[in-house]
Order: structure tokens, then sequence, then C-alpha cells
């Protein structure tokens, strides 16, 4: 497994794109980057390429967070505040349903920026808190922020900032903006390799228990976030992906790339250059070649 992982790496390593630099942090990362996981349900990992170097997890947070919202407010709360359709637009718009004010679904900033509120604790740092202990439980080992990606994201937060104000005048935001987008940018900072993603990708394809049999997240929970991510996680390249790929997915600026088959294994691809719709365009592509050379195709 390990040499076909390799040998995907080479025949996809045509590299365009973009590295993210509306985060100047993000600026500085080695464009060359490139590397592999496959994480099955009993805790195996095959991987190739750079698996062991460390990158912000950044929107691929998303899910994860929806999932202890939901875990913690139940699904009709959390459904009450943030619509589940695709917004069609990319994942730093406004995107609100106009009759609630509910952003149009937990992948895009705005419902991501909504979901992190949700999340029990006392103030942003306990929210912070609660959502790196779940990311560290599902990766099997204990994950922190990287603070000076934190700090660079945060004072260049203009938009997320925007968008947060904006969810507290139409109503739906009752906390501070201003925390609420601190609290969010911790979790987009929390430091992975695609090794840690691939093993939290494969939590989901168990319906929420973990590699050593115990359970992190209820299966009524991980249907919900693995239904968003196929419709909503590849933002307005959405529904290119499931028609190509065919699973559920979620990408972050900083190149990371999450695919989940359910019942089977969780993927991860790690390639910072990034294409029009902020997706890692190595990571696409790698995707595709394996979804096609092993049948991955949900449809
Ligand atoms: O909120 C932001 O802009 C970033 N922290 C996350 C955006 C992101 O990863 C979009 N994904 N491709």
């Amino acid at each position: 497994m390990n040499d076909y992982l390799a040998e995907l790496l080479e025949i996809c390593g045509e590299d365009d794109g973009e590295v993210a630099d509306y985060i100047p942090e993000l600026a500085t990362a080695d464009p060359d980057r490139y590397a592999i996981a496959i994480a099955t349900l009993d805790g195996q990992v095959y991987s190739a390429g750079d698996a062991d170097v460390e990158f912000t997890i950044q929107s691929i947070s998303k899910p994860f967070t929806y999932a202890l919202a939901i875990t913690d407010q139940g699904l009709d709360g959390v459904l009450e505040k943030i619509d589940v359709e695709p917004s069609g637009d990319a994942f730093n718009e406004i995107s609100l349903e106009p009759s609630t004010g509910r952003p149009r679904n937990p992948m895009i900033n705005a419902g991501a920026i909504e979901a992190h509120a949700l999340v029990a604790g006392d103030d942003a740092d306990g929210r912070s808190e609660r959502i790196v202990e779940l990311y560290s439980r599902l990766a099997g080992r204990e994950l922190s922020v990287d603070e000076d990606v934190f700090e660079s994201e945060l004072s260049t937060a203009d938009r997320n900032m925007a968008i947060a104000y904006m969810l507290k005048t139409v109503g739906t935001l009752d906390d501070d903006p201003a925390e609420v987008v601190r609290g969010y940018t911790r979790q987009c900072s929390v430091s992975v390799t695609v090794e840690d993603l691939a093993r939290m990708a494969s939590v989901l394809a168990a319906n929420g228990v973990a590699a050593d049999g115990t359970r992190v997240l209820e299966t009524s929970v991980t249907r919900q976030v693995l239904s968003v991510m196929a419709t909503c996680g590849m933002y307005d390249a959405a529904g290119d992906w499931l028609t190509t790929v065919g699973i559920p997915a979620k990408s972050g600026v900083a190149g990371g790339l999450i695919g989940v088959l359910p019942g089977q294994v969780g993927i991860a691809v790690f390639s910072p250059r990034l294409d029009e719709h902020g997706n890692s365009s190595r990571g696409v592509r790698a995707f595709e070649r394996l979804s096609a050379d092993m049948g991955l195709h949900l449809m």
C-alpha cells in the first residue's frame, strides 16, 4: 500500500495553483510539500511523502466542531442556527438564508463561526480547549495550536470579524463576535500531520468509534456531519467533487484535504498550492486518481 501511495504522489505531482497568502504565516509554507495517508478503522495507517510535516488544520476543523456543537446542543438546536444547504459561493462569502438569517451551511466560514459559538464553554478559551480535546481524541494524540499562525490569522481576520458582526446583527449569534472569531481562529490554527487527519477522518468513517474501540461521537452525529461534507465540504466545487471523486470531503487553506469512505477508511492529502476554490490542487488530483483506481465513488 505504501508503494502504491508513493507512486500516486508521483503520478499526480504536477503542481499548479498558489499558496494561500491572505494569512501571512501561511504564505511562508513550502509549496512543494506533498503527502498522503490512509487510516483503516482498526488503526492501521499507510502513508507516503511528507507525512510527518505539520500544517494547520484550517477549514478541516469545521466538520469536527459542527459534530461537537450537535453533541452539545442537539441537532434541532443547531439546525435552528445553521442551515444545511450548499451555498454555491466561496467559503468566505456571507451566504445567509434570507428568511431566517441562518448561515447556509456549517462548512462555509459564516456557518463555522456560528457552530464554534454553539460549542459549550464559558468563553472563547473554554470552547477552544474543548475543541482541541475532541480533535486530539480523534487523532489519537495530543494536538496543539500553532501560536504563530493563530496570531497571524487573527491580525488579518477582518472578513471573519465582519461575518460574525453580521451574524450578531441578524440575531443568529448571541455571543461577542470578536471573542467568537478569536476562538474560531484558534480552532483553525491547530497543528496536524496528514496522518492525524487520516485518523480523524477514519473515526467519521467508523460512525464515531475510534480505533481503540471507544465511542467519540454518536452515529446520528457522524451521519449529519458526513451528509453536510458530501454536499457542502468542497464549497463552490462541491458538485464537481461529488461527481468525480464521490465521497464526503473537506478541504483547508493550508493545503490539507480529507475524504471519508464510510465503513472503510479515512484518507488525507496535504499539498499547499490551492486552486481557484481554495482547495489543494494536487490534493484534488490525488483523490480523483485514488477514487478511480480503488473504486471509491459511492454512487
Ligand atoms: O476562516 C478562514 O479564512 C480560515 N481560517 C479557514 C479557511 C479555509 O480553510 C477555507 N478552505 N479551504
